[in-house]
């Protein structure tokens, strides 16, 4: 069986307040799994329960075949964690940090100074290796921490937002060394930034106040945004009142929002119900002479679906927007 992660409705109450409401997932190995949310959705908690450092009030993780619970060492020993924050024990080194963790990994001896540079090495932490960890800066504390869930090569990765804090030339190695990672893995990772979910993720899940609310590629969760086929085109702004109100007249056009660039403004016309538009507007463009430029066709986007599977309706603004005639 290649699932090597799975959650089955998983729940955890503080109190009277349900933090993580009956979570169901599963990850395979080679896939990256992007877990997405609004602030407070959830996504840390569930982390935690997947890790063994925070019991559910209900519900179970199993990791490689072996539940996870906060006393299964077997489980924890095949799962690299990366938590939310800075690494505890900042008034160690990074040399003796590293080596600390791999040494609670029941890492032999001898073995661990490799180990430690061998990790250190993957997130390029070579410079740092002999300062305190409380002096480092924020994405250096990241990497540490990177370093610290991959060191003793677990087949189960839980990423709590990997790429917080780094700086861009960071942000992409650590994607990459993910996707390198993957190949043989399962990883879970949290991020609140969507083009990494296209970047890396082979499948996302959005969860909204404890519960999933959507799952699939991002190709497909894409397919779900009200701008699939959505058309936009730059016109000159002087022609573009004439032009938007002879889009609204176009077969399954459901509205026109614009957007002012210097003297031009970029009109987006959406369908209704993702209809087919291009073709037809394409084809009037062409004999009304509108001097379109920059003609695209939307696969949908990630942020819009975000937003309606979170707050409900991710209508996005602009400095104006037409309603067709019905
Ligand atoms: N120990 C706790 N006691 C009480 N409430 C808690 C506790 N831990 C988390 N919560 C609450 O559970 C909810 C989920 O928090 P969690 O940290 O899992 O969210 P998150 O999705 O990781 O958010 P973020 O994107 O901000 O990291 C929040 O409302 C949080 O305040
Ligand atoms: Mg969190």
């Amino acid at each position: 069986m290649d699932i090597l992660l799975e959650a089955k409705e998983l729940t955890k109450r503080f109190g009277a307040f349900t933090a993580v409401d009956g979570i169901s997932l599963s990850v395979r190995k080679g896939e990256v799994l992007g877990f997405l949310g609004p602030n407070g959705a959830g996504k840390s908690t569930t982390m935690k329960m997947l890790t063994g450092f925070l019991a559910p009030s209900s519900g179970s993780a199993v990791i490689c075949g072996e539940t996870v619970t906060t006393g299964n060492v077997k489980a924890r020993a095949r799962i690299g964690y990366l938590p939310e924050g800075a690494p505890l024990y900042g008034d160690m080194t990074t040399r003796e940090f590293l080596a600390f963790i791999a040494a609670s990994h029941d890492i032999p001896k001898a073995d661990i100074p490799d180990v430690v540079e061998s990790a250190a090495g993957a997130v390029h932490l070579h410079g740092v290796m002999e300062q305190r960890i409380e002096t480092l800066s924020k994405g250096f504390k990241r990497r540490v921490g990177l370093a610290a869930a991959i060191l003793h090569a677990p087949d189960v990765l839980i990423l709590d937002e990997p790429t917080d804090g780094l700086d861009p030339n960071q942000k992409f190695e650590v994607r990459r060394l993910i996707e390198a990672m993957s190949l043989d893995r399962a990883i879970i990772i949290s991020t609140h930034i969507l083009e990494e979910v296209d970047a890396l993720c082979h499948r996302a899940v959005i969860i909204n106040k404890g519960r999933i609310v959507a799952d699939g590629t991002p190709s497909e969760l894409r397919a779900r945004s009200k701008y699939r086929n959505a058309v936009t085109m730059l016109v000159p702004a002087a022609n573009a009142e004439r032009t938007a109100s002879a889009l609204k007249r176009v077969g399954g056009v459901l509205r026109i929002e614009a957007a002012s660039e210097g003297d031009f403004m970029r009109l987006t016309v959406v369908p209704q119900g993702n209809a087919d538009i291009a073709e037809a507007i394409g084809d009037i463009a062409a004999v009304s002479n509108w001097q379109v430029s920059q003609f695209s066709v939307d696969p949908g986007r990630l942020d819009d679906v975000f937003r309606q599977v979170t707050e409900g309706d991710g209508v996005s603004t602009a400095s104006f927007t037409a309603e067709a005639q019905s």
